[in-house]
């Protein structure tokens, strides 16, 4: 139907007959000549009717926005003093001597252009919401990144696997999406939350490099970077050790950034503990980009008279912590107030803080509402340890350690911002050495920081069941900007490990036979030592494209309650569909409620 796409049209073309095809993205008149923007997926054309040819002319002038049409016509050079220099094609245009109208359209609801959308109306007629450049680019990028992948993998010897949609739970520490079984009444199958426990089984099969580009699904608390399913970058090797592993994966996405963003990432990455990036930034996931840290000055607060601070210095589960602001000392009570509060939404109780007026004058050169709780010494202690400069000012949480890291390490993150300390750029981080275990409080019990099919260090396999709290495990994790792009680790391999871990768990042989019963078996017939890694594709597409929410790179999101606006899923089914599913109601089905997205 076409000779040429829109986008494509250039000087060299003049003088040519094309024939575009497209949607009316703009239709101007001027003084009787018609201009229609003509768009395609590969951009924007100018096409111009002139009253003499008839009946192409009125047929131009009923043209409408979004029109689907196919015109025909001669490229020519714009007139001098018309180019557009920010169009692809703006030294040129299409002299129209035909037009067809392929399909109508109505009014769209809302402008292609318009720059403040809403979600709710973007998500409802997401097919319109598409067609806009950044979207269109967005999906693009998500493509180039996937085939960029496909290929590395490839290139490296690695096997595509499809794994079950219609499985068993695995525990990945959300809740599992069921489907009902008609087959088995009363039976359901679980939707996967990852492809965990196939790809080991793929490595039991013998496969040795496995990958898949597949969906999960974790029906949790959704947010700007969770959607109910997603879709993960799977990857599964033997005979590979931590390093081989961080190395290939180190490369790949070296090699992703560069092909696709002609951007360099680091060699090697970077590698941080567990316990250096949550002592030093009060997360697992610190954005590097922020120059600030937090510091430790619990040992100089044991004997202070400030029980707020002596009390969590001489706790065990306890962390007094700084936050050195360069040049903070100039922020006004207002806005220190205003982070009081944005602490108090982690649990903060308050937020303490020293002005640094003159380093050199010692005490007199400082303002504070705490310093006469503060001994020469311990004012001297923290200015060192902080590396305090005339002009700034710095914060102290008080409290557990969660709630001081949860704190301080948002406020980091939210003084970077409002403050401009954000360095451009990208910094990527491997975490290792993470603990094996965590404590639940609620549930009194150890439960997988991971997941349970981690290894632990071997030198802490004794630990396991003795002292949980101090085991570490085989686990690493890719932090890129802020954000966990991936994680994974190297497996258990031996049955007999895997059944202490699960012990350790709070999984007992029944149960661990009951669920994983086919896991314990094939790591009985020659498993082969294992690991892996899975990345949230979702993710790292969203930082690449440079967008905030995930759903700016996923062409069909849900919103932040799990639903599709579009389609009105999940929706109510017939009685004849329960009754074959062998399902009754608990209540009447709710009225679907309208819903927004923030
Ligand atoms: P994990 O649970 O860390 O590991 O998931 C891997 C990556 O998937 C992304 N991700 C999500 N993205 C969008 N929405 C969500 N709800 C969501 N949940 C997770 C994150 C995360 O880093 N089986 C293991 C991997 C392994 O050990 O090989 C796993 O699923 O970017
Ligand atoms: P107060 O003695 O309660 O008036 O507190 C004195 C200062 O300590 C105020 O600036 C409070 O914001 C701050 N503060 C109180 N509790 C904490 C805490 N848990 N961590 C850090 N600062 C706190």
């Amino acid at each position: 139907m076409r000779s040429h796409y829109c986008g494509e049209l250039n000087e060299s073309l003049i003088g040519q007959r094309v024939t575009l095809c497209g949607w009316a993205h703009s239709r101007r008149d001027h003084g009787g000549v018609i201009f229609i923007d003509l768009r395609d997926r590969a951009g924007v054309a100018q096409t111009v009717f002139d009253p003499e040819r008839k009946p192409a002319f009125t047929t131009a002038e009923s043209v409408r926005m979004e029109f689907v049409l196919r015109i025909q016509g001669t490229v020519r050079a714009r007139p001098t003093g018309t180019e557009n220099p920010h169009l692809r094609t703006g030294k040129v245009e299409v002299v129209a001597d035909d037009i067809e109208v392929l399909n109508r359209a109505d009014a769209l609801p809302f402008q292609l252009d318009e720059a403040e959308l809403s979600e709710p109306v973007r998500l409802k007629y997401r097919y319109l919401d598409l067609r806009r450049d950044s979207m269109q680019k967005n999906i693009r990028l998500r493509h180039k990144v996937t085939r960029t992948l496909r290929r590395y993998l490839e290139d490296r010897d690695f096997t595509e696997i499809e794994t079950p949609m219609l499985t068993k739970s695995t525990p990945e520490g959300a809740r599992d999406y069921l489907v009902p079984s008609r087959t088995h009444p009363g039976h359901f199958f679980a939707l996967p939350q990852s492809p965990q426990l196939f790809k080991q089984l793929l490595m039991v099969a013998g496969f040795e490099r496995y990958f898949q580009i597949t969906r999960c699904f974790r029906d949790e608390d959704l947010r700007a970077d969770r959607q109910p399913e997603f879709t993960q970058l799977d990857i599964e090797t033997s005979f590979l050790d931590e390093d081989g592993i961080m190395g290939l994966m180190e490369e790949m996405l070296r090699t992703l950034f560069k092909d696709t963003l002609d951007a360099e990432l680091p060699k090697p990455f970077a590698r941080m503990s567990y316990d250096e990036a949550v002592r030093r930034f009060g997360t697992d996931r610190p954005d590097l980009r922020v120059p600030l840290e937090l510091v430790d000055v619990g040992d100089l607060m044991k004997q202070v008279e400030f029980k707020v601070f002596a009390g969590p210095a001489n706790n065990p589960n306890g962390r007094v912590a700084a936050l050195r602001v360069p040049k903070g000392g100039e922020l006004p009570r207002s806005q220190i107030d205003g982070y009081t509060a944005f602490v108090a939404l982690y649990g903060a109780k308050g937020l303490a803080y020293i002005k640094v007026n003159d380093v050199a004058k010692g005490r007199d050169g400082l303002q504070s509402p705490i310093l006469k709780f503060l001994p020469d010494d311990v004012i001297a202690g923290i200015m060192t340890r902080t590396g305090a400069q005339t002009g700034d000012l710095i914060f102290f949480g008080a409290d557990n350690a969660k709630i001081v890291n949860d704190a301080l390490g948002a406020l980091r993150m939210k003084l970077g911002d409002d403050l401009g300390l954000k360095q451009p750029g990208w910094k990527i981080l491997w975490i290792v050495d993470f603990p094996m275990f965590d404590y639940d409080a609620d549930a009194k019990r150890w439960v997988a920081l991971h997941h349970p099919f981690t290894s632990p260090k071997t030198e802490d396999l004794e630990r396991v069941d003795l002292d949980p709290a101090n085991v570490k495990a085989r686990a690493y994790d890719v932090v890129l900007n802020g954000s966990e792009i991936g994680g994974g680790s190297i497996r258990i391999h031996r049955a007999d490990v895997q059944e202490k871990v699960f012990a350790a768990l709070g999984i007992g042989p029944e149960e661990a036979r009951a669920k994983f019963g086919f896991l314990l078996d094939a790591l009985r017939y020659g498993a082969p030592p294992h690991g892996g890694i899975a990345f949230g594709l979702d993710r790292l597409c969203a930082l690449m494209s440079g967008v905030d929410s995930i759903r700016d790179v996923i062409a069909f999101p849900k919103t932040q309650k799990a639903s599709c606006l579009m389609t009105d899923a999940p929706s109510v089914v017939d009685e004849t569909q329960l009754r074959e599913l062998h399902i009754k109601l608990r209540k009447p089905p709710e009225k679907t409620p309208g819903e927004t997205v923030s």
